[in-house]
């Protein structure tokens, strides 16, 4: 055995938890409790990753599975593990190459990301740096007509599918954000100040690369439709924590715009859209009949937000049986919220989801190192899933079904 001294443990992260350590020491406070951060008591924050927890998986003995298979079909495409991007807004804050990182590592591990409304880049820029990320989420903010060109843009660059996220009628109550001065007018307050020198790379990113904003808000701002601070106004609001009128309402328009969202602008939104189209935001099993049954959405994405929006509501994972019971005939349903391990995505392919979305995971390889972190999260979880379908003596992730499962109930 060939022993080697190194003075810095240059070895990758092994799972989810050690890269969020190491995501963690690359990012200051502001950036970390935006990821990291929940509504009000972080409870649904929890019980997305507790309810995992719960189940237990079947072990067959001597099956002899060999190399199993952990390919899955999401949104009408081939990957080679079930697990796919959700989309995250200001990923520039994790590290200066956000989406366009997170897509390129994503299609390296044969995977792919839902580029949010709240990117980075611009859905163009996203296409034009890979070679098949061309799903987008929409939030339909500001009027019909900004959503209707934001539909067209990702139609032109060739967007396949669109996730409409409606769990957002107002942004969530999010204590650590807020406590760091995001939502409202931000200043650059002692403490602030040092927290970010304390992480000079991720500050010099910053302020080269300025990749921190959400691309299409501004464009929309810079079109005219919204109030557009002026410089001095952002100079003010940074150093005096002025907040004029023009940046309230500016920042009013982007953060609170769907509160009247409702299945009339679905209708709207489908009308429109010639490709697939998924829900996501739903938990309840009527809101995905619905969906499904009058809409005609493609498929459901089960999902809280990661608990960033209402707290106290279900688990996904605690969601996914009653939907999948109701429209997982006729329609994709998938999930997201807490899935950490390769276990979390078989539990839920064994409750009847096509496969799953993780955001905070793949955001902290992002942190730590960009695009081939990205792709180091995904990698594990494909080993992860491989090993685990080998130990319970199942072939592959499309023989995952209910049976494979126990819950403790069931044990008794
Ligand atoms: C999100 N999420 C999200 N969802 C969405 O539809 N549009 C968005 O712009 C964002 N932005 C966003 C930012 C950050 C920092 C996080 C952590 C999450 C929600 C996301 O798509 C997904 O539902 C959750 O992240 C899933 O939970 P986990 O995997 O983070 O536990």
């Amino acid at each position: 055995m060939v022993y080697s001294f190194a003075w810095r443990d240059r070895s990758s992260p092994l799972s989810v938890e050690a890269w969020r350590q190491l995501a963690r020491r690359r990012l200051p406070a502001i950036a970390w409790k935006y990821i990291e951060g929940g509504a009000d008591d972080l409870i649904t924050v929890a019980e997305n990753v507790s309810g995992f927890r719960r189940w237990r998986l079947r072990q067959r003995s001597l099956i002899g599975v060999g190399t199993p298979g952990t390919a899955a079909t999401i949104a009408k495409t081939p990957l080679s593990l079930p697990v796919a991007l959700a989309p995250t807004g200001a990923a520039g804050l994790s590290h200066w190459t956000a989406d366009v990182a997170a897509a390129r590592g994503a299609e390296a591990a044969g995977s792919r990301l839902v580029l949010s409304t709240a990117s980075s880049y611009s859905l163009e820029e996203v296409a034009a740096a890979t070679q098949h990320s061309r799903w987008f989420q929409l939030y339909p903010f500001g009027n019909r007509e900004h959503v209707g060109t934001l539909m067209k843009r990702a139609e032109a660059a060739g967007y396949t599918a669109l996730f409409v996220t409606v769990d957002v009628p107002v942004v969530g109550n999010r204590e650590g954000e807020r406590s760091e001065g995001m939502g409202s007018s931000w200043s650059l307050t002692p403490r602030r100040a040092c927290n970010m020198l304390l992480h000079p790379r991720w500050l010099r990113d910053v302020v080269i690369h300025k990749r921190i904003a959400p691309i299409h808000y501004r464009q929309m701002q810079a079109s005219g439709d919204v109030p557009m601070p002026t410089k001095l106004d952002v100079v003010r609001r940074i150093f005096m924590g002025a907040a004029d009128d023009a940046v309230r309402s500016a920042e009013a328009q982007s953060r609170y715009v769907q509160a009247d969202l409702n299945w009339e602008d679905l209708t709207w939104m489908r009308d429109r859209w010639k490709g697939a189209l998924y829900v996501k935001g739903v938990l309840d099993p009527d809101d995905a009949e619905r969906a499904v049954d009058q809409i005609g959405a493609d498929g459901i994405v089960v999902s809280n937000h990661g608990g960033r929006q209402l707290d106290r509501t279900l688990a996904s994972i605690d969601a996914l049986p009653a939907i999948v019971a109701r429209v997982g005939n006729r329609a994709e349903v998938y999930l997201d919220g807490g899935v950490r391990r390769g276990t979390d995505a078989i539990v839920a392919v064994c409750l009847g989801a096509r496969g799953v979305f993780i955001g905070r995971p793949y955001l902290y390889g992002l942190a730590a190192a960009g695009e081939r972190g990205v792709q180091a999260v995904l990698d594990i979880f494909r080993a992860e899933i491989a090993r685990t379908l080998v130990l319970m003596g199942c072939p592959s992730v499309s023989a995952l079904d209910r049976s494979w499962l126990l819950s403790p109930r069931d044990t008794i």
